[in-house]
């Protein structure tokens, strides 16, 4: 065995680690916070904040924390054999600095129930992980603490609370909202009286229907109901994508012919070929009834293309935008399903049309099955266009 100690190895190092500077670099990794809470034999709760929280294993189902060995905190939670992680909210700020003051004082002002092992559950969170200690590694000056999820839940209407640089912030989306404006607003009353609709779908196939209208050739994402199974949500509420081929097919394919020509003119290409196969595409919705969008990693990674770019909308974004997409072949409304092979699905949609035959809005199916079958696919795209229908009669019955 090698006895040297770690600083006998340093000759090609910098020389011995300052921990300051361990501290400072390390710092420029943000975390979430969250409360580790467990409760004594007498039923009295004890808590401790860590940023370490992480997920570990899905077989078994594993998390797992970071624990200083001089937290007087956590031998109270390895004596309870079990701990729930709390992922505090935005809004629990001054929750945070209670659980992060003297232990004594900690759930002096904090709302909790037992959860099914009996660890608190604060009110408030914006997820909670209930867990039995399966293992405690040792890790230098800390423990590495692995709990076996028996429960859990989150609420995807709640942001998190983050930690960076000893200051705490939120969330918030890079792409901006789009500018308040005579048209948002009466694109968001017309939301409105479409949401009963819209939460109904969305609880009956357990997806997340979102309502997207068109606003200065941008595609804006003005209304949200319900939350996709087994996925994590976030909000996507505001955010803008451009009218770019093959992308707003389902507005473009009912639109006049000048409508059709500006989006035909955003492509990459302006090649007869190129202008040939987004027709075909506006004619494949125009007879489907509904849009289809393939979920191809290069679909991800648009999406999250799109919304960073500071200005999609500007005539660069637009550029940008149109390169990416044509790389993406058929993701966007493939010409025929395969029968044969389930397939991955990001998004259907389907046009809720105006008295006058225009396209007043869009509503989308998000958070589907991770596969799905051909008959699925087409049973949800004609739940979705009868939900749409129901929507333009209510657009209707709000406007007489
Ligand atoms: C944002 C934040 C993150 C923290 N993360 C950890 C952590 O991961 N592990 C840890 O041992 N202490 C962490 N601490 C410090 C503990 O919350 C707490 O101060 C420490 O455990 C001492 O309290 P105790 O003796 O009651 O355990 C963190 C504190 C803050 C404010």
């Amino acid at each position: 065995m090698d006895e040297r100690s770690d600083n006998d190895n340093a000759s090609d190092l910098p020389g011995p680690l300052d921990p300051g500077r361990f501290r400072q670099v390390l710092g420029h990794y943000p975390t979430g916070v969250s409360a580790i809470t467990a409760c004594r034999q007498d039923g009295s709760p004890v808590g401790m904040l860590v940023g370490t929280f992480t997920s570990v294993s899905l077989d078994p189902p594993l998390v797992g924390f970071l624990p200083s060995r001089t937290s007087t905190t956590f031998p109270l939670i390895e004596a309870a054999g079990r701990f729930c992680v709390n992922v505090l909210s935005a809004d629990q700020e001054a929750l945070c600095r209670d659980l992060g003051g003297p232990s004594a004082r900690r759930f002096d002002h904090a709302a909790w129930r037992p959860s099914a092992l009996g660890s608190p559950i604060l009110d408030g969170c914006v997820a909670w992980i209930d867990c039995e200690i399966h293992n405690v590694v040792d890790a230098g000056d800390h423990a590495i603490v692995l709990g076996r999820v028996r429960s859990l839940d989150g609420d995807g209407s709640r942001l998190p609370l983050l930690f960076f640089q000893r200051g705490y912030g939120k969330f918030s989306l890079l792409s901006t909202p789009p500018a308040a404006s005579a048209e948002l607003i009466s694109q968001l009353r017309l939301v409105d009286s479409v949401r009963l609709q819209m939460q109904a779908l969305a609880e009956d196939l357990g997806v997340e229907c979102l309502a997207v209208s068109l606003i200065d050739d941008e595609m804006v994402v003005t209304g949200s109901a319900g939350r996709p199974q087994n996925r994590a949500v976030l909000t996507r509420l505001g955010q803008r994508v451009p009218l770019v081929p093959p992308m707003g097919a389902a507005f473009v394919a009912w639109a006049d012919g000048g409508s059709v020509e500006a989006w035909l003119s955003r492509a990459a290409g302006h090649d007869p070929l190129t202008r040939e196969r987004h027709l075909q595409i506006l004619e494949r919705v125009r007879q489907r009834g509904w849009s289809l969008t393939l979920d191809r990693p290069g679909v991800r990674m648009l999406e999250s293309a799109v919304f960073h770019l500071p200005d999609a909308a500007g005539p660069e974004g637009h550029t940008e935008v149109a390169s990416v997409l044509s790389g993406l072949g058929d993701a966007y409304e493939p010409v025929e399903l395969d029968e044969e092979r389930a397939q991955p699905v990001n998004n259907i949609m389907a046009p809720v049309f105006a008295a006058d035959g225009s396209v007043a809005l869009l509503l989308a199916l998000y958070g589907l099955p991770e596969l799905m079958s051909t008959s699925q696919i087409e049973m949800c795209a004609a739940r979705l266009q009868a939900t749409a229908g129901l929507a333009a009669r209510a657009i209707a019955d709000a406007r007489a």
